[in-house]
């Protein structure tokens, strides 16, 4: 096996050895994946019907990033976060999935390594190994799950070309606080004149529009001027098998043509990387919707309080959509098996490198939190 499968092998195991064996169980309680457990929304299905029928010879033809999706994420994200972002420099992808593949493709080279913390998303390390880069881990502050600085700081060497920051956090919630992006921004300036080379950061932003009451999202972007952002449609309106999203390079970034180039040239040779021709023409629509975030909010206060009464161990997350909870066993997995067993699926922490954890999903239903409430209290208990 090679390392990049190698590195996907823990999730692919856990789907198909477990996941797919429980979750068409009548009545389960699905907590393992950000998927949707409803039908999706109305507005959205209204969205692509209004621009399904062709418009010119050309609706339907090959689309590369179109002007005019590139136009509207240009105009919404200057809004959002006061940078006046151009629309030569967002590429519409297909998904983050394929801003973040995009962007290793264009940044990096063989043996060029890359920082990231832990616990992560499972797809960093297969994305940089496919392109001959070398994933550097850094775990995360234990005991407030933020950035580690220091410990970041410490692993840059010479080959460093590229951090990336997952704000708000799959799978911890954190929202990272702007003292710490400015203490980061500060370490990666040092190094890069250090170095005589610029370390990019990689801001992998999809989960940017679920932040909760009380939270706000600092973006890397209003920080660091090598900055890059990834983002998906698929979480703020909970359509993940659609797939569309960008890359955004911060208007700060010097020498930008080239990366434009090397960025559209990535999406081209990887397979025409780019996002179907439907949902580029409905772009314009589709910012302006969203999933229930009071709902949402009420999902995770109700789980929350009811795990922390049990004994959990659990941070409240600022953001995104998953509960990050202690293990009360050891072996995360069997805690997972266990749960399974009685109707109910999370997700082992090991799974995201961060043993001794599950990850709860808020994506499922209050009903099937509710049904599972007292199996989380048993289970709590019998360890
Ligand atoms: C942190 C993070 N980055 C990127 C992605 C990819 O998003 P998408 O599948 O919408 O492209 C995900 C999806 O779970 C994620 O959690």
């Amino acid at each position: 096996m090679t390392a990049v499968a190698g590195a996907t092998a823990n999730l692919l195991d856990f789907v198909t050895n477990f996941w797919d064996v429980h979750r068409s169980t009548p009545g389960i309680n699905d907590f393992a994946f950000g998927n949707p457990q409803e039908m999706a929304m109305p507005g959205f299905i209204g969205a692509l019907a209004k621009h399904l029928e062709p418009e010119s010879k050309d609706w339907y033809a090959y689309k590369r990033s179109e002007p005019n999706a590139r136009q509207t994420v240009a105009r919404r994200l200057s809004e959002w976060r006061g940078l006046q972002f151009q629309p030569e420099d967002i590429a519409l992808t297909v998904g983050a999935f394929g801003a973040i593949a995009t962007a290793c493709d264009a940044l990096l080279d063989p043996g060029d390594e890359v920082i990231f913390s832990l616990p992560t998303w499972f797809f960093y390390e297969p994305m940089l190994l496919l392109n001959g880069a070398r994933p550097v881990k850094v775990p995360v502050r234990r005991e407030d799950h933020d950035l580690d600085v220091d410990r970041i700081a410490s692993a840059i060497t010479e080959k460093t070309r590229m951090v990336i920051v997952n704000t708000p956090n799959n799978p911890t919630g954190r929202i990272y606080p702007a003292s710490t992006l400015t203490a980061l921004a500060r370490a990666l300036t040092e190094a890069s004149e250090r170095h005589g080379n610029p370390i990019y950061l990689l801001s992998d932003e999809p989960y940017a529009r679920l932040v909760f009451s009380g939270s706000v999202l600092s973006s890397p972007v209003d920080f660091y001027p090598h900055t890059l952002i990834s983002y998906s449609y698929g979480k703020v309106l909970l359509t993940p098998g659609q797939r569309i999203g960008w890359l955004a390079m911060s208007p700060n970034l010097p020498n930008r043509e080239e990366l434009r180039r090397a960025i559209e040239l990535a999406q081209m040779s990887g397979g025409w990387l780019f996002p179907n021709a439907l949902l580029q023409h409905s772009i314009d629509d589709l910012e302006d919707l969203s999933i229930d975030l009071i709902e949402l909010e009420k999902k995770r206060d109700v789980m929350a309080d009811a795990l922390l009464e049990m004994g959990y161990e659990l941070r409240l997350p600022e953001g995104a959509f998953y509960l990050w909870v202690g293990s009360p066993r050891p072996d995360d997995y069997q805690f997972a098996a266990t749960l399974a067993r009685q109707g109910v699926l999370v997700l082992p922490g090991s799974i995201t490198e961060g043993p001794g954890y599950f990850r709860i999903s808020l994506t499922a239903t209050m009903e099937m939190i509710e049904r599972s409430l007292p199996v989380f209290a048993a289970a709590r208990q019998k360890t």
